[in-house]
């Protein structure tokens, strides 16, 4: 898996040593030797199409998907949680250790702040749906990769059909540009409202927890990025 097959040259030399056992070399025509196997192309998983997929079966296919090398490494893929009717979709970057473990997302230090935060706003964890842009954990918690992101991309666009949330809160650089197919960093991406491309849904971009609680300064403006979020949900924003 992952591993081109070359011919061995073992399996080569033998073949030589045969043809020039049988022939001298003096009077032999060049004898033909197999010619070098092409390396076998890898062939990667075919992509499931999820356009019609409902939630269950949406759920089986992510948890056996091995698009991605993130399946040999992942304890188990990380779907997403609660209300599949909510107004708000929170998305993050990917799952990391304690997520990939409990097969749920935000439910590390980071989590316990987004919990905290989702409260201010005046939302229990279970009023909203959450999710992030990789399903399986990147091995020491590095960047998700394009192709990561692009394996995993149709799982989450699903999700965002079937949820038809009133905005999607996109928590952290990773989360924000990748939603909002954007290299512009986040502290620009935050204060407006954008829209999902392909549904229209308002985005609203906000620091990552994991970034508040190393730059707890910052809560400020998480804190004005939400009153954003539910204003826009209210429909209080043009
Ligand atoms: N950080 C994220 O972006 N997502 C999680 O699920 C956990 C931590």
């Amino acid at each position: 898996m992952g591993i081109q097959a070359w011919q061995s040259k073992r399996a080569v030399a033998p073949a030589r040593a045969q043809a020039e056992a049988v022939a001298p070399v003096e009077h032999a025509p060049e004898t033909p030797l197999p010619e070098p196997a092409a390396p076998t192309a890898t062939v990667p998983p075919a992509r499931p199409d999820v356009s019609g997929m409902d939630w269950e079966t949406l759920q089986a296919c992510v948890s056996e998907c091995r698009l991605c090398e993130l399946h040999e490494s992942r304890t188990q893929t990380v779907f997403g949680v609660g209300d599949r009717r909510a107004d708000w979709l929170i998305i993050g970057e990917a799952p990391g250790k304690d997520e990939d473990l409990q097969g749920e997302p935000f439910v590390g230090r980071a989590g316990q702040l987004l919990n905290a935060m989702l409260l201010a706003a005046g939302l229990k964890r279970e009023q909203v749906y959450i999710a992030n842009i990789l399903k399986c954990r990147p091995p020491n918690n590095r960047d998700p990769a394009l192709q990561e992101v692009a394996c995993c991309e149709p799982y989450l666009a699903r999700q965002i059909t079937l949820i038809q949330p009133r905005m999607i809160l996109a928590v952290g650089r990773i989360a924000a540009q990748n939603l909002l197919k954007t290299e512009t960093p986040i502290g620009k991406l935050r204060g407006t409202v954008h829209r999902y491309a392909e549904t229209g849904i308002p985005v609203v971009a906000t620091y990552h927890p994991a970034y508040l609680l190393r730059s707890p300064l910052d809560k400020r403006k998480a804190w004005a990025d939400l009153q954003l979020a539910m204003a826009t949900v209210a429909g209080d924003v043009p």
